[in-house]
């Protein structure tokens, strides 16, 4: 009569087990009660009837949502039930019963956003939202295991930095010590272009900090990010290691989390044609694209969430798109010895509109043009000495990228928003819980 979870109860049939976990839903039909026990893994429903188990019946009768049980039963065969198994119930125990005066606020309906958000810390129980973290942690998994796979060292980059990686405007600014102020990091690139330099290829995985004043379903002010970076490496490099480590992630999530999937009613047709190659065009061919759409774009301009929308319904997969101008895009892209006025640089848009989940590119490895470029911008040169340092010593062409795990995860669960796919989303104007 051993402890299990619920995801392994068909592994149990016929055997009498004990389940620990809370009172998710209660039906009370006279005699019989239905109660309905979650635990983490997943939700089983119960069975008890009156004559049978009356000690059973009058601790689950009238038991209030979200109390914690533990209770002990037999596991049937159930074809009707969710999941398939059901467990008749023949013992109880309550840890906490939740008072009636102050019921679990969060019912079995639909509720606002904001009531949501405000209440996260209990929001996180309910199995759609248990899924979701869910494949957000295979989603880190799966992308260690590749880059691991791929001869990539895990490297760490600071939080506290001197200085913008990703333009000024977005920008928290702390005070560190004394009077001294340091900045939240943006991205860990700059950080991995040094260890590049002395490891060959790495990456770092961690958060990374941005102001973003708009209000968007695609931006959180804290997000996860993981961040290749090889010498000796070029723009191709990238998006085939990009596709790759999509692909693979994609995959891995189909196969090991199809019930997350499933409990989500994510349609994973959509996702099964993410394998390697995936398209790659031009940000020329793009705004062809665009026009053709009816767009009204002009050479030079950046695309924003409904020109992706429609350069994303254009394929089955992800699409790459390079060379963009290099007015666009951050002071260290390298440009194209072609067409300096384009940057070598790409994005990964992914499929049905859920915008950018990758950015990056070769970076500049003379020090001539990086100290021309950090000056055009005015990015206080003394902070960046120890950047410029890497082109003094040993210089090589080197590239890397980003990759947005909420985007990834956003798409890959089909979420709205990307708020619902971090644990404790921090955007503009939240903070809490
Ligand atoms: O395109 P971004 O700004 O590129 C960089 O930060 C480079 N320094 C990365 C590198 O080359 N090492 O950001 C990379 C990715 C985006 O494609 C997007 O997926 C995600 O980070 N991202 C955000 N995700 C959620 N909320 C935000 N505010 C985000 N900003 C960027
Ligand atoms: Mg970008």
């Amino acid at each position: 009569m051993g402890i299990i979870t619920i995801e392994k109860a068909g592994e149990h049939e016929d055997q009498e087990v004990t389940l620990r976990g809370w009172l998710y839903n209660l039906r009370e039909s006279g005699k019989l009660l239905f109660p309905i026990f979650r635990d983490g893994t997943g939700l089983i429903q119960g069975v008890v009837s009156q004559k049978e188990q009356p000690d059973a019946f009058a601790a689950l009768r009238g038991l209030t949502q979200e109390s914690s049980v533990e209770i002990t039963g037999k596991i049937r065969r159930e074809p009707r039930a969710p999941g398939g198994y059901e467990i008749g119930v023949s013992r109880v125990q309550v840890l906490q019963r939740v008072p009636e005066s102050e019921p679990y606020p969060i019912q079995l309906k639909e509720h606002g956003v904001d009531f949501l958000l405000d209440r996260r810390h209990l929001w996180v129980r309910t199995p759609r939202q248990a899924s979701i973290l869910r494949i957000r942690a295979e989603t880190s998994r799966a992308a260690r295991e590749f880059m691991d796979s791929q001869g990539y060292t895990l490297t760490d980059a600071p939080i506290f930095t001197p200085a913008a990686c990703e333009g000024t405007t977005t920008l928290f600014e702390v005070q560190y010590v004394d009077d001294e102020k340091a900045y939240l990091t943006q991205s860990g690139q700059l950080y991995v272009e040094a260890l590049a330099a002395a490891l060959g290829k790495v990456y770092c995985f961690g958060p990374t900090f941005r102001a973003e004043k708009s209000k968007t379903r695609r931006h959180l002010t804290e997000f996860w990010m993981l961040e290749p970076e090889a010498a000796y490496a070029h723009l191709e490099d990238m998006m085939t290691l990009g596709e790759g480590l999509v692909s693979h992630i994609v995959q891995s999530v189909l196969r090991n989390r199809a019930r997350e999937i499933e409990t989500l009613k994510r349609d994973a047709s959509k996702l099964e044609p993410v394998k390697p190659p995936f398209p790659r065009i031009t940000y020329e061919q793009a705004l062809e694209i665009l026009r053709q759409h009816g767009h009204d774009v002009k050479w030079g301009d950046d695309f924003g969430g409904d020109e992706e929308t429609t350069l994303s319904q254009q394929f089955d997969r992800p699409v790459m798109i390079h060379r963009y101008p290099a007015s666009i895009k951050a002071f260290y892209m390298e440009p194209d010895s072609a067409r300096p006025d384009l940057a070598l640089g790409f994005d990964v848009l992914a499929s049905e509109g859920y915008g950018e989940i990758i950015g990056g590119g070769e970076r500049i490895s003379s020090y001539e043009l990086l100290l021309k470029r950090l000056r055009e911008q005015k990015l206080p040169e003394q902070a960046f000495q120890w950047y410029l340092d890497l082109r003094r010593y040993g210089s090589v062409p080197h590239a890397g990228f980003g990759m947005g795990l909420e985007r990834v995860v956003a798409w890959i669960c089909g979420t709205e928003h990307v708020r619902e796919v971090i644990p404790f989303p921090r955007m503009i104007y939240r903070v809490y819980p």
